[in-house]
């Protein structure tokens, strides 16, 4: 199994296995230092320019999980968002469907893309799980409802508020990393699809650049012309964004040759290397 395939197969299972945690699992343990720390951890050592009240936005995150009217209401964060008035620069914002571990990888060599993990709700949710008490107030550290896309989910109502400001805010150009090696690369129910696309401003937006990656082994599924990414960039031309299209581009070829440079199709640069060989022009040729 090719590297990114196990990677995304690792992915899924990992999800799977979130998910079914998730049902028994509650609220992250140590939930309030956590969020609190980083929220510290962000305004001190990432973002030092950024001015907000950690403490702040804490109580009217807690305040949205614990006091609603009914355990089913919708969660509502505009409160907790309003307390952070972020924006983030042009031509670095980096969305993704179905591509989170090459995502992680690309950003740590391309160090100029943002992406929702870089924003202070991002950096100060990221990974954890919460909800409140059916009949009691508090948050519920014995168990949490499995992940649904509805706003009355807690910890979806959260992502899905964060992704839509940050599409909002997007401008110049944009990327969008998806997973060819998957039909459906493209997926009109995913975050990414449902909420992200249609927060894009095509008055801000200058062009939205697609990158689609297969596994090294294939299979090839999806390319720029074929199948759900064709509607995507359908959807794009009708809404009168300029786009540009890449299959397979080297950076995110040779990531996944770094991660397991065993694959056949990374051989050649490995066995060059290994001979202590001076690299060839065109490294790995993949
Ligand atoms: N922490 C934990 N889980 C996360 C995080 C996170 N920071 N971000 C996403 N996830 C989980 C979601 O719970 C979801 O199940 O990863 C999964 C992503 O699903 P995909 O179908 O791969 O992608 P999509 O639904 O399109 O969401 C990705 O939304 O997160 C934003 O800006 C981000 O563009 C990205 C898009």
């Amino acid at each position: 199994m090719g590297s990114f395939q196990t990677s995304v197969f690792g992915f899924f299972i990992s999800q799977l296995c979130i998910g079914q945690l998730r049902a028994h699992l509650g609220t992250t343990a140590n939930i309030r230092p956590i969020v609190v720390g980083r929220c510290y951890n962000y305004i001190t050592l990432v973002t030092p320019s950024l001015r907000v009240d950690c403490e702040d936005i804490w109580r009217r995150f807690e305040e949205s999980v614990v006091l609603r009217s009914s355990f089913n209401a919708t969660v509502d964060y505009h409160q907790m968002f309003d307390a952070v008035p972020q924006t983030w620069p042009c031509n670095r914002c980096l969305f993704w469907s179905q591509t989170r571990n090459l995502m992680h990888s690309y950003t740590a060599v391309e160090r100029h893309f943002w992406t929702l993990e870089d924003t202070l709700v991002g950096f100060m949710f990221n990974e954890l799980v919460w909800c409140g008490r059916e009949k009691r107030s508090g948050f519920d550290f014995g168990s949490c409802p499995p992940w649904a896309p509805s706003r009355r989910h807690p910890v979806y109502s959260l992502w899905r508020q964060a992704s839509q400001n940050f599409a909002e805010m997007a401008c110049g150009n944009v990327t969008v990393l998806l997973n060819g090696s998957i039909s459906n690369a493209f997926n009109r129910q995913s975050m990414f699809g449902s909420v992200e696309l249609d927060g894009l401003d095509p008055c801000r937006v200058d062009y939205v650049h697609i990158r689609v990656v297969t596994n090294l082994e294939g299979p090839f599924t999806e390319s720029c012309s074929k199948g759900s990414i064709a509607d995507l960039i359908q959807i794009l031309r009708s809404r009168g964004f300029r786009w540009t299209c890449t299959l397979n581009d080297e950076t995110l070829m040779n990531l996944q040759c770094v991660q397991n440079p065993e694959q056949a199709s990374c051989q050649r640069c490995a066995s060059g290397f290994s001979r202590g060989t001076e690299p060839p022009t065109d490294p790995c040729g993949c």
